[in-house]
């Protein structure tokens, strides 16, 4: 199903008429057509940024000719071209559990113009994208969010959450693994295709990750149009002894007042295993003239602070970063490979009805789940809303810390099942934005 043809689906009539109610036309929106640098200019304002180039623009459709684009016009404005409210998608895949995946409805772009806010524009948008996507047979869908306070509304929730960690190199000291294989250069040709390779390698394992793509390869390796340190980007790539590259690290050095006290921003770290990431974190952490090393997204709680002399060199900031929406219960819970037997009767709560049901989750000796509508009326053992069925779903969260919460309800036996069930193999981790 990954191969679905997502620019094929039709609008969704029920937006089409919602916005309709407000004088709005609700379009898609051609990458190729004129249409294209409008609903770009859209974007950038949304996310408060600035006009692109011809340049940055030609970059921008190389990736967004892929994708759903969709538009909300306002004909009576004085830029009828230019769209008050902005959407695309895709169809992505999700790492659920160790080599297993799950079509994923990705969502981006998500903006309204500030001359058109809170006038239900959003809602309208977001349920549009929710109903095609369920429609089109996808059991879930997801995004990366600017603000915390928006999706919940929409069913979505955070399923895997990231650090941004920096490191005091000068107290740190390396005390971890040194790995067998070896670090080289590498020139920037090529770097875009082995960032992809090494990542590839990485996100089928880790639960909560998605494939990246050119475009974010690109931008990664700094030969994409408009960044301003693109030529300070330096990359070394890790060797197994084997031969096999399995590690990543994109990185640039910034000079502070101090010349001895450079900072070493990661832009990539990619790691396919214990001796990558080992040697990757130690390159940096021991590179001469670097005082602060800063690297966004990874693990909640970076594996780097067990390898170094004082673990309070190592400041990891948590936030949520992978929001999740199950739009189809039982394909969403047997997609992935549990922990420990279960079987139990839940009752999920959706407002916009897609995940709304009571199911008898029955995960066997193997760890697989098999569910199974039940008839109303039975009494279900635990009680969720589509959001908190959604963070567990990887098992970045356990049942008994959002029943502490209140965002889960059942008897402690239930719960405390689920919790052993649910256990990831790994840690979710989604280390890009889209
Ligand atoms: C976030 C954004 C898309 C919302 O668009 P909108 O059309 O104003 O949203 P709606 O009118 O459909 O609002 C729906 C509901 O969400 C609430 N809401 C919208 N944005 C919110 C926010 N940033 N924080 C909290 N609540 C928000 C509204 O108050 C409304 O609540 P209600 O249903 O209880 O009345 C818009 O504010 C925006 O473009 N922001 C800048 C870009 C951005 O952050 N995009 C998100 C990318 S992940």
């Amino acid at each position: 199903m990954a191969s679905i043809d997502t620019l094929t689906l039709p609008l969704d009539p029920t937006s089409t008429a919602e916005l309709a109610a407000g004088g709005l036309d609700y379009e898609r929106v051609d990458a190729d057509g004129e249409g294209f640098r409008p609903f770009q200019r859209a974007v950038a304002r949304g996310f408060l940024g600035g006009e692109s180039t011809d340049a940055e623009a030609e970059n921008a459709r190389s990736t967004l000719r892929t994708r759903r684009l969709t538009g909300v016009f306002d004909r009576a404005g004085r830029e009828p071209e230019v769209p008050v409210g902005t959407i695309d998608s895709w169809s992505s895949a999700l790492t659920v559990s160790p080599g297993r995946s799950l079509d994923l409805w990705s969502i981006s772009a998500v903006t309204v113009a500030p001359t058109h806010r809170r006038r239900g524009i959003a809602t309208a948008m977001l349920g549009g994208e929710l109903r095609t996507a369920a429609a089109a047979g996808f059991a879930i869908a997801g995004l990366t969010v600017t603000e915390a306070t928006i999706y919940g509304r929409w069913g979505f929730s955070p399923a895997a959450w990231a650090s941004d960690v920096v490191v005091d190199t000068r107290r740190a000291r390396w005390t971890g693994p040194v790995a067998p294989g070896r670090l080289d250069f590498v020139a920037k040709e090529g770097l875009v295709d082995l960032l992809a390779a090494v990542h590839e390698r990485v996100r089928v394992r880790r639960p909560g990750s998605v494939p990246g793509w050119e475009g974010r390869w690109r931008g990664v390796a700094g030969v994409a149009p408009g960044d301003k340190d693109a030529e300070k980007v330096r990359a070394v790539v890790y060797r197994d002894p084997e031969g096999v590259e399995r590690g990543i690290l994109v990185y640039t050095l910034d000079e502070k007042d101090d010349y001895a006290a450079h900072d070493l921003s990661v832009r990539a770290l990619f790691a396919d295993g214990d001796e990558a990431y080992a040697a990757l974190w130690r390159f940096a952490l021991e590179h001469d003239l670097v005082a602060h090393v800063r690297a966004w997204l990874q693990a909640p709680v970076p594996p780097v602070q067990w390898m170094v002399a004082d673990r309070r060199a190592v400041t990891a900031t948590l936030t949520d970063h992978h929001w999740l929406r199950i739009l189809d219960v039982p394909r969403a819970l047997s997609s992935r490979r549990y922990g420990a037997p279960l079987e139990r009767t839940i009752r999920v709560s959706d407002p916009l009805g897609f995940a709304d049901g009571t199911w008898r989750v029955r995960i066997d000796d193997d760890g697989d789940a098999h569910v199974d509508a039940v008839e109303a009326g039975v009494e279900a053992e635990v009680r969720l809303t589509v959001n908190a069925l959604s963070s567990l779903l990887l098992g970045g969260v356990r049942a008994t810390e959002l029943a502490a919460a209140g965002l889960v309800a059942g008897d402690a036996a239930a719960l405390a099942e689920i919790d052993r069930s649910f256990a990831p193999a790994m840690t979710p981790l989604l280390d890009i934005w889209y």
